[in-house]
């Protein structure tokens, strides 16, 4: 009689239990305040991301792209990407999203962010609030893939932590604003295709961790800063397709860990620095379409290895060298459109090259163009 009693009762008390437990809210209530304002500046019609932000869920175990510390309760990543292949865009049968609207300043009170990630949704607009440079915590600042205008917010430098700057695919203005040089955690900068201008400022070598510096397709002026020298870090370096002028210092070619250099689109002029064709941490070397005159200096070895290596459209003069083919490696090689004369020589890697690594030069003969020296 008991036992019959005793079971209902039971699990009546699990059923109150459960719903009590799970109404215990972990978001903080001012962060869930920040978040519906965020929210309410974004649109996003085709998988429903925000339908998962709702009342009466918690934002830090229900709302889609929302972690928080467990401990604080404070919001600690917004993870959005519009490409993934995460469960709700499977559910809408796409990989990719669209968002618009713009970034509300309300993500400013988030003061425990540390990542911040709303990229590749094509379609937000609007400036970067100039209060994301108040939040402290931030490591991981990604807006890439969207439609943002205006300038980089000038008090960036005080992110103090901030580890990844992704801008690239907007069409940001201005210039590259004098505190970003004291971002001292940065790793990665992506500027890519933006309408930056101006100069790359001459302390940019002060980003002493920076790994990833790609800045191509923009509007940038100046030469290369000499504090680069000092980048004991940097692996990737893309400054193609802006209007960089002036020679490429001889210490480029002795940085430790680079690997790839692109700095072709450019107003670069002078010789090309032996230094740079006999590093073999070089992989993708690309020079071309600006002024370099001058011979492609005779330095490759049996360390050589390009992957790739362009110094097409410029103004080079004299013969190919000879020792490019005691390289280890080469993949593609690119010397068309500039002045160069005479054959070109036998064996790797000249006889896996097409003609048109060599088209439009002054005479050169041989090999793969077929013409007789
Ligand atoms: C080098 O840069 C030029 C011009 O920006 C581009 O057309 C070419 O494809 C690049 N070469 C390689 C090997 O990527």
């Amino acid at each position: 009689m008991r036992e019959s009693l005793a079971s209902p009762f039971s699990s009546l008390l699990a059923v109150v239990l459960i719903s009590v437990v799970s109404t215990v809210r972990c978001c903080s209530p001012s962060d869930q305040t920040a978040l519906n304002a965020f929210k309410s500046s974004l649109t996003e019609p085709n998988l429903g991301i925000f339908n998962t932000w709702s009342e009466n869920t918690d934002c830090c175990k229900e709302w889609y792209g929302i972690s928080c510390n467990p401990d604080t309760g404070r919001v600690t990543d917004i993870l959005l990407r519009g490409e993934s292949e995460d469960a709700i865009f499977k559910k809408a049968g796409r990989s990719s999203g669209y968002m618009s609207g713009s970034i509300d300043p309300a993500v400013c009170d988030l003061t425990a962010l540390t990542s911040l990630v709303l990229a590749d949704w094509t379609g937000i607009s609007g400036e970067i609030p100039p209060c994301i440079s108040s939040l402290a915590s931030l490591r991981i600042l990604d807006l890439a893939g969207n439609k943002l205008t205006g300038e980089i917010p000038s008090e960036i430098g005080k992110l103090s932590k901030l580890s990844v700057l992704n801008l690239a695919e907007n069409q940001m203005s201005g210039e590259i604003p004098p505190s970003l040089t004291s971002l001292t955690e940065l790793k990665h900068l992506e500027l890519t295709e933006n309408g930056i201008s101006g100069a790359i400022p001459a302390d940019f070598g002060s980003l002493k961790l920076l790994s990833r510096a790609l800045l191509s397709r923009n509007e940038l002026t100046g030469s290369i800063p000499e504090s680069m020298s000092g980048m004991g870090r940097l692996v990737d370096l893309d400054l193609s397709r802006n209007h960089i002028e002036g020679p490429i210092p001889e210490w480029v070619g002795n940085m430790k860990v680079l690997s790839l250099l692109n700095l072709d689109s450019n107003s670069l002029s002078g010789p090309i620095p032996g230094s740079i064709l006999c590093n073999s941490g070089f992989e993708v070397v690309n020079l071309s379409r600006n002024g370099f005159e001058g011979s492609i200096p005779d330095v490759f070895g049996s360390k050589t290895y390009f992957v790739a290596l362009d110094l097409s459209h410029n103004m080079l003069t004299g013969r190919i060298p000879d020792s490019l083919t005691s390289a280890k490696f080469v993949g593609h090689l690119d010397i068309s459109h500039n002045r160069l004369c005479g054959p070109i020589p036998t064996g790797s890697p000249f006889d896996h090259l097409e003609a048109s690594s060599f088209s439009d030069n002054e005479c050169l003969c041989g090999g793969p163009l077929m013409t007789t020296c």
